[in-house]
């Protein structure tokens, strides 16, 4: 079938079966454009768990179908591919406990530890910080929760992504380090685990100085996965709806070059907008879900074969929903 086709064919079995269709902001063009709803992870999550359609077409990454399912248990989501955030795959329960032993080697008692997880990850880490009394996080609200983790008055363990955890640190006037990295967690107020995004980390301090040398009133939009010294040097940093808002604002013979993947990018303004790297910024995770997989997964939910559903494991689930929840709850 053409694309035109399984679009058509698509929205037909999408309204016979009553399913909504939410999409990433990362996903390809098409994909996007059949979106019920769009959205950051955490605009995301919340739509998603509150819509009544009994079943969820999730187009996005592994970490968010779950998230819903934490969320809305009842609810049946799909994935029409189910790709997982290399960030997330950093990350397990095992490497979770490594870096709490880790800190307890260094003289940090794990009571004295309150976990915070980025929501890139999966529902066993998730549920592995729910027990140790920890926090989910997006980046869209990532300063708020550590604000208010830090009531605790323990040491913050972030994980997994590094550069989120710098970023806020930086931003909040506190001090971080990378567990492991040879520093002594004890002067740390932020542990971060050593995780990261590969497609922010390709944008760089040079990018950024090309920019600058062209276009001398260019401004800087970064997503705070990227590196500390990149945010540093930024105009702005958000989430990727924090970074959509913040564009839209602008006049439009403003030039911006933005840091983050390059489907959003691409949509979000057609002139004066630049790319803030030379090599193009592509989720290869994010890139994998097509037309096709989307029609796929549809006719496997009509032809009661139900291919691609997430499911949680109860008990994990009831932990990652008490850390997703306590989120909810600032
Ligand atoms: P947002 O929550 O900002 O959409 O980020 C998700 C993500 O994976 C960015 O790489
Ligand atoms: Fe994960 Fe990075 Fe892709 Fe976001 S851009 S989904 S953090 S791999």
């Amino acid at each position: 079938m053409d694309n035109h086709t399984l679009k058509k064919e698509i929205l037909k079995l999408k309204h016979e079966l009553h399913v909504s269709i939410v999409a990433h902001f990362y996903q390809k063009d098409e994909v996007f454009e059949l979106a019920d709803f769009s959205g950051d992870s955490l605009q995301l999550a919340q739509w998603a768990a509150k819509d009544s359609n009994p079943y969820l077409v999730f187009c996005g990454v592994g970490f968010m179908g779950q998230s819903v399912k934490i969320l809305a248990p009842e609810k049946r989501v799909f994935m029409p591919k189910i790709a997982c955030c290399a960030m997330a795959r950093m990350i397990d329960v095992d490497y979770f406990d490594q870096n709490v032993a880790i800190l307890e080697k260094a003289g940090i008692k794990k009571e004295d530890i309150l976990p915070v997880t980025y929501i890139n990850s999966s529902a066993d880490v998730k549920a592995a910080v729910g027990k140790m009394n920890g926090y989910v996080c997006t980046s869209s609200n990532a300063k708020k929760i550590i604000t208010k983790a830090l009531e605790s008055n323990k040491k913050i363990l972030f994980v997994p992504d590094r550069c989120l955890g710098q970023n806020i640190a930086k931003e909040m006037g506190l001090k971080s380090c990378v567990v492991g990295d040879g520093s002594d967690p004890k002067e740390a107020d932020i542990l971060c685990y050593n995780g990261f995004c590969s497609v922010h980390q390709l944008f760089d301090v040079d990018d950024i100085a090309f920019y600058r040398a062209k276009y001398p009133d260019i401004l800087i939009v970064t997503h705070p996965e990227c590196k500390p010294e990149v945010c540093d040097l930024s105009d702005f940093v958000g989430s990727t709806s924090q970074i959509i808002e913040y564009v839209k604002k602008l006049p439009s013979e403003q030039k911006v070059a933005i840091g983050t993947e390059y489907n959003m990018i691409k949509r979000l303004r057609q002139e004066n907008t630049y790319v803030l790297s030379s090599s193009k910024p592509e989720c290869p995770t994010m890139n994998e879900t097509t037309l096709q997989d989307v029609y796929n997964v549809l006719l496997s939910i009509k032809e009661g074969r139900f291919e691609n559903e997430i499911s949680v494991l109860e008990e994990t689930r009831k932990w990652a929903h008490t850390a997703l929840n306590r989120m909810f709850e600032l």
